[in-house]
């Protein structure tokens, strides 16, 4: 797909058809009111009508916000897509009222997403031509150029982090999220440090070294930075990147094992939000670490009753090898928090817990922290980035649940109430006290990945946590 503005009138630029949102039925000509009336137009479910005769192509949207929009320019695109058209044009005003141009552009963008590397009858996609008439805008040239940009910018990391979440386990692998990183990392100056095992092991990074020790793949330990001049402050972002996860010896059952390959949701959105810095002329330093690390089964796998030291020398007595994310994001935090100092705010992205899906569904993510203020802030970019989040609560009872008869904590809980929870109070062991209110941990096993389209959403990975940083950044100079 290819966007740009245009300043012609509308009439002027050539196109195959033209788009018209429709608010309400009776806006619209005589004519047209009646054909639609025909073909039991809904307005309220984002139906679409594409009149051939005149080379109009209508989508309904009762309402003009936000992520009202975004459904309906993905369900339009979604559309027009099976016909034989090259080229669209549409108004930026639309029944009386300016679209803005990032949340349109996150509906065609998202909303057109498929992969379809591995279908072997995928024909060559055409590349669809948009172009948006500005003739009536309120706004400068050069704000609405920015703002398309920005979107682009966005929603193409978004559709980057669902492509690699989305390639199968035996094409995706530590070292090619690792040569990911370099790639992301030389295309928008960034810094990156891939570690493998030896160094994981000199280190003491023993609970993410044993996870993956299974694996033919070598677990890599990837860091890269973004660096302003004079940041406003730092960030750190810390990513699970299980690029598989079969559950280990405590082996997942078949059902259970299918879709495993979302495990690296966490350090995809990780890369995605690197990706995007550098484009939209982020003013803080940023951070991201990813352990990349395959769980598998073996001669040489780490075992239910090991006790595993971690960086900062706690003792973790294994309990279940199908909860690695944790023992993974364990020395990665404990890596950021020796390697970076000064850390203004440090989030955790991991698919950690089938609980998670199970307290919020499949659609928001579990954040936890000791912050109210920082939880609030990051449903404030939730709300305007349009990803959803439920706020999981920590309490002073639940850490109990943790105790370990042998070494200082248990990786997996005895009883399986607030999977969610414990397992983010797992991870609070690794964060140092300095940066305890600092921390939010964003349990994306839901909404990283879904079987079934949702929104705009295809079915397979979602982007899940890229908008909602990027938003968060975004509104912390405001
Ligand atoms: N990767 C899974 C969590 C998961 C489940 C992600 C479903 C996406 C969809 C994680 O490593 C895991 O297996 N967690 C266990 C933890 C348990 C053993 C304490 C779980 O959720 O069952
Ligand atoms: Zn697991
Ligand atoms: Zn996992």
């Amino acid at each position: 797909m290819n966007i740009k503005l245009s300043n012609k009138e509308l009439n002027k630029i050539n196109s195959d058809i033209e788009l018209i949102v429709v608010k309400d039925l009776k806006k619209l000509e005589k004519k047209e009111q009646k054909l639609l009336k025909k073909v039991s137009f809904d307005t309220k479910a984002f139906d679409t009508y594409f009149h051939a005769q005149e080379n109009k192509f209508f989508v309904a949207c009762s309402k003009l916000k936000k992520e009202d929009l975004k459904l309906c320019f993905s369900s339009a695109i979604r559309s027009i897509k099976k016909l034989n058209i090259k080229s669209i044009k549409f108004d930026l005003i639309q029944n009386d009222k300016e679209l803005k141009i990032d949340e349109l552009v996150e509906g065609l963008v998202l909303g057109e997403y498929e992969f379809t590397k591995y279908k072997s009858n995928s024909k060559k996609a055409k590349k669809l031509q948009i172009t948006i008439c500005t003739t009536n805008s309120k706004k400068e040239e050069e704000k609405l150029e920015k703002e398309l940009a920005n979107a682009l910018a966005i929603t193409s990391s978004v559709n980057m982090v669902r492509s690699i979440i989305n390639t199968p386990p035996e094409d995706y692998f530590p070292d090619t999220m690792a040569n990911d990183a370099k790639n992301i990392a030389s295309q928008n100056d960034l810094t990156c440090i891939i570690h493998g095992e030896d160094y994981l092991q000199t280190n003491g990074m023993n609970a993410m070294f044993n996870v993956g020790r299974a694996s033919r793949h070598e677990s890599k330990l990837i860091h890269l930075a973004y660096k302003p001049k004079e940041p406003k402050g730092k960030i750190v972002l810390v990513g699970k990147g299980l690029t598989y996860d079969s559950g280990g010896l405590s082996l997942k059952s078949g059902a259970g094992m299918v879709s495993m390959k979302c495990d690296k949701g966490g350090g995809s959105a990780v890369l995605g939000i690197m990706n995007t810095l550098k484009a939209l002329s982020c003013e803080y330093e940023v951070h991201g670490i990813i352990g990349a690390v395959e769980n598998m089964i073996g001669g040489d796998a780490y075992k239910p009753d090991d006790v595993l030291v971690a960086k900062n020398g706690k003792t973790i007595e294994v309990r279940n090898t199908d909860a690695e994310g944790r023992l993974v994001l364990a020395d990665c935090l404990c890596y950021a928090q020796d390697e970076i100092k000064d850390i203004d705010y440090i989030f955790d992205y991991a698919t950690l817990t089938g609980a998670c899906i199970v307290a919020l569904g499949n659609e928001t993510i579990g954040t936890m922290g000791h912050s109210d203020k920082l939880k609030a802030k990051m449903q404030k970019a939730a709300d305007s980035s349009g990803e959803l989040i439920g706020i999981l609560p920590f309490n002073r009872y639940l850490p109990k649940q943790l105790k370990s008869g042998i070494a200082d904590i248990v990786n997996s809980t005895a009883s399986r109430a607030a999977g969610s929870i414990t397992a983010g109070l797992f991870l609070d062991n690794f964060v140092k006290k300095e940066n305890k209110k600092k921390w939010l941990h964003l349990d994306i096993a839901g909404a990283a990945y879904s079987e079934s389209p949702w929104g705009y959403n295809s079915f397979g990975g979602t982007g899940a946590g890229v908008r909602l940083t990027l938003d968060f950044i975004k509104n912390l100079d405001k």
